[in-house]
């Protein structure tokens, strides 16, 4: 291939990146996370230097965020180790995060080793290529499909083989609407033959559905905690400012920042859920409500469902204003060996920083709540009032 050894490193890195992203999400969404990317880290050595906190904070939106953690924890790794691009399928899976998928993505699309690459899309174009109605996630049948991608893969373009067929699979050649008049295989696909010979057999019928694995419900009451006119603490132009908690560092969302939330046990009604509320504050913030002369208001402001991964999570969101007087009793406390870390931030920061969908979700709830009340109550910015 032509390029310098930068040359060759910076497309082995782009290529990672880019496709890390692509395993969350389609390609018109990755463009703008790709090029903020990119600018921010044009190089692994710029990567190796980041911290879990930025790169989770440019992920944000995307999901996954192990995702993230990996490539960080890999770019680390290749930098301690040299900072050669490995090229070869089974160089680049010794690298954390990388797997078949990835390895082969970056050995195809940056150094044009004629390897194969399956996707879902992939495995959906093959299957209908090939009438294959084995259950896609079966073991045997994932492998039985790279094998076939393998024979497919063309050896002069590799990558631009494997992204076409990525792409068809994402476009055309979709699960229930395919394009079948449009597509430029279909000369080949054999299960379209079929169905024009028999009227039981349809595209849409391959691959096999796989019943998924059920979703695990789960509900929370979410704390919108906003401190009011708090020059006291944090300088005197500042206004109203919000609570953010970061989550621990191990498990779901590791390390993410997140309005302050109490996990429920199940569906719980308002008195229920602000008793949990009054609790984790007192226990971790030395926040006690009981001292009605801080609230100024406290508001139900509605629902909402957030799916990631395998998890449904219902939100009860409320909006908490505080005064800012007393405003230094409110501290962490050690909460057995954890302690918990949490930070104000104001309006500005909030709309701007990277947050996960589900807290974005929650803000921009809040933020219409407010909007609604404004244009409703002339002259009245505030309630002065607990509304429940
Ligand atoms: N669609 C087109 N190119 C792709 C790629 N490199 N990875 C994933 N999906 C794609």
């Amino acid at each position: 291939m032509s390029g310098g050894l930068d040359e060759r490193d910076k497309r082995g890195y782009a290529v990672w990146v880019s496709e890390v992203m692509l395993q969350q999400t389609r390609v018109s969404t990755v463009i703008d996370y790709f090029k903020r990317w990119m600018n921010k880290w044009p190089t692994l050595h710029h990567l190796a230097q980041a911290s879990l906190e930025e790169v989770n904070e440019m992920w944000a939106g995307l999901g996954y965020y192990r995702r993230v953690r990996f490539l960080l924890q890999g770019a680390k790794e290749v930098v301690e180790g040299g900072g050669r691009f490995p090229e070869t399928v089974s160089d680049l899976r010794k690298i954390k995060g990388i797997g078949e998928y990835t390895a082969g993505a970056i050995a195809s699309i940056a150094f044009r080793k004629a390897v194969p690459v399956v996707d879902g899309n992939v495995v959906r174009v093959i299957s209908r290529l090939k009438t294959i109605s084995a259950n896609p996630k079966d073991a045997a049948t994932v492998k039985s499909f790279w094998k076939l991608a393998g024979q497919l893969v063309d050896p002069c373009r590799p990558g631009d083989f494997n992204q076409a067929l990525m792409e068809l699979g994402a476009t055309l050649c979709s699960l229930s609407n395919p394009g079948c008049a449009a597509c430029p295989i279909s000369a080949q696909c054999h299960v379209l033959s079929l169905s024009g010979e028999n009227e039981l057999v349809h595209v849409t019928d391959y691959p096999t559905k796989v019943v998924k694995a059920k979703q695990r419900h789960e509900f929370s009451a979410v704390s919108v905690v906003e401190i009011l006119n708090c020059q006291e603490t944090m300088g005197p132009q500042s206004s109203s400012k919000y609570i953010l908690v970061k989550r621990p560092n191990k498990g779901l969302l590791a390390g993410l920042w997140e309005f302050p939330s109490v996990l429920l046990e199940k569906e719980a009604d308002l008195t229920s859920r602000r008793k949990a509320v009054d609790n984790y504050l007192q226990s971790s913030f030395n926040l006690d409500l009981k001292e009605s002369t801080r609230i100024v208001s406290r508001e139900n402001i509605g629902e909402c469902v957030h799916v990631f991964s395998h998890i449904r999570l219902k939100m009860y969101v409320e909006l908490l204003v505080l005064h800012a007087k007393g405003n230094r009793s409110i501290d962490y406390k050690k909460q057995g060996k954890e302690s918990i870390t949490w930070k104000y931030v104001d309006n500005e920061n909030l709309g701007n920083m990277g947050l996960t969908s589900g807290v974005r979700k929650v803000y921009t709830m809040v933020q219409k709540h407010k909007q609604t009340e404004q244009s409703t109550i002339p002259g009245r910015r505030r309630k002065t009032a607990v509304r429940r």
